[in-house]
């Protein structure tokens, strides 16, 4: 029997025709502009799902802790690290008369108490990293119906993939993180994100829609005109490999192989001696069989949709998050982390200061698009949005969104 070559379907609609459950009519701007949709997205999505807020080694030893803020969820956390070595989280509000335990500088605060223990700086409450209260300075003047025992911190649930840890605000959430994360897990389950600690981190708050944020980065058509200055002629405006697991979603990203970009003396001696771009990437060889499966010469990266907020990259010994973190209904906090193994000779150090400066060339022009996207939507003038079958993700979110917020 003559056995048959799979074709990959490379004509236009192919996405459309693969998910056809997507539908392919144009999509409405008022999930990015009306505050009342932004409020059943924080009250459906999340104050119910489960949120990326550190990673393990963030927190590397007992009594380490870091306090991220959600204000998506009208709420912050304390992540703490007990001396039993489990990572827990608890809503930074002090039982006494509510103040934030540990005071807040900025989004992310970090802090080490060897003993294990933080303390609220208003009159001095102290709470140990299992959440107890575990002193009351002048205990003796309150009531007899206080009870110490049962006035800790309140605690959120806490879980932990592949050195994510995550939280989920809902007091019982309906799914956990394993079957929350499902196929996306075993994708990426693979990849060694510890390998890659050594990193740069950029981040701005924009005033525009988280999903405006997220949109800009999760396409690759606009490659070409937007990153015409950063990476002439790197990438395809293509994506390839489109899978969707439940609200999450993944695609590659190729370069350009039949034409590819003008070589400059100082680019290709960087990408010589340091692999810290992802414009020096090609084909793959450490990578798990999920990723580039077919081992294909022009595979640049992985870019994932990690439901609801985070893109999550991954590429050979890069990984690189963009976490949008809504504020309000037309205001984000944008944070762009990218991660790679440390430099082990001042060639490679040289090689990775070059592509933390190409990549934040690169994220400038993202970021540049999206509060003009936004006023424009503001405008009133465009009810609709067009997308092509390339904005394949894009619209993935949008019909998840909707479906969390109408549940
Ligand atoms: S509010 Fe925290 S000790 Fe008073
Ligand atoms: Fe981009």
């Amino acid at each position: 029997m003559a056995t048959q070559t799979p074709t990959i379907d490379k004509a236009p609609g192919r996405w459309a025709r693969k998910y056809p459950h997507l539908g392919q009519e144009p999509l409405p701007v008022t999930p990015y502009v009306d505050p009342a949709y932004y409020e059943k997205e924080k009250a459906q999505i999340f104050k119910k799902q489960w949120l990326y807020v550190s990673l393990e080694r963030e927190l590397p030893e007992p009594g380490s802790y870091k306090v991220r803020r959600l204000d998506c969820a009208d709420t912050s956390v304390i992540i703490i690290r007990g001396k039993d070595g489990a990572i827990r989280a608890f809503h930074n509000a002090c039982s006494h008369r509510g103040n934030t335990v540990v005071t807040e500088s900025g989004q992310e605060t970090y802090g080490h108490n060897r003993a294990g223990i933080v303390t609220c700086r208003f009159h001095g409450w102290v709470y140990n990293a299992q959440g107890e209260l575990v002193n009351v300075p002048h205990e003796d003047r309150f009531y007899s119906c206080f009870d110490k025992a049962s006035n800790g911190l309140t605690e959120v649930h806490c879980d932990t993939w592949a050195g994510f840890v995550f939280v989920n605000v809902d007091p019982g959430p309906v799914q956990s993180l394993k079957d929350f994360l499902g196929g996306y897990a075993d994708h990426f389950g693979g990849f060694d994100f510890a390998a890659a600690d050594y990193g740069f981190t950029y981040h701005t708050t924009l005033d525009c829609n988280w999903k405006v944020a997220s949109d800009a980065f999760a396409e690759a058509y606009h490659v070409d005109t937007i990153h015409a200055g950063s990476f002439p002629n790197v990438f395809q405006a293509a994506i390839e490999d489109v899978q969707l697991f439940g609200p999450h979603r993944t695609c590659s990203v190729r370069l350009q192989l039949d034409t590819p970009p003008a070589s400059t003396p100082i680019g290709d001696l960087a990408n010589e001696r340091s692999r810290s771009s992802l414009a020096a990437q090609a084909g793959s060889s450490s990578l798990p069989p999920t990723l580039n499966p077919n081992q294909d010469p022009d595979w640049a990266f992985e870019l994932s949709v990690l439901f609801p907020s985070v893109l999550l990259h991954v590429s050979e010994g890069i990984w690189f998050t963009h976490q949008f973190w809504p504020i309000a209904h037309d205001k984000t906090l944008w944070e762009g982390k990218y991660y790679l193994k440390r430099p082990e000779s001042y060639s490679e150090l040289w090689g990775f200061e070059r592509a933390m400066v190409l990549q934040r060339n690169a994220w400038l022009e993202d970021t540049a698009t999206m509060e003009d996207t936004y006023r424009a939507m503001l405008s009133g003038a465009k009810k609709f949005q067009h997308l092509q079958d390339e904005e394949i993700l894009i619209r993935h979110n949008c019909v998840v969104v909707d479906d969390f917020v109408n549940a």
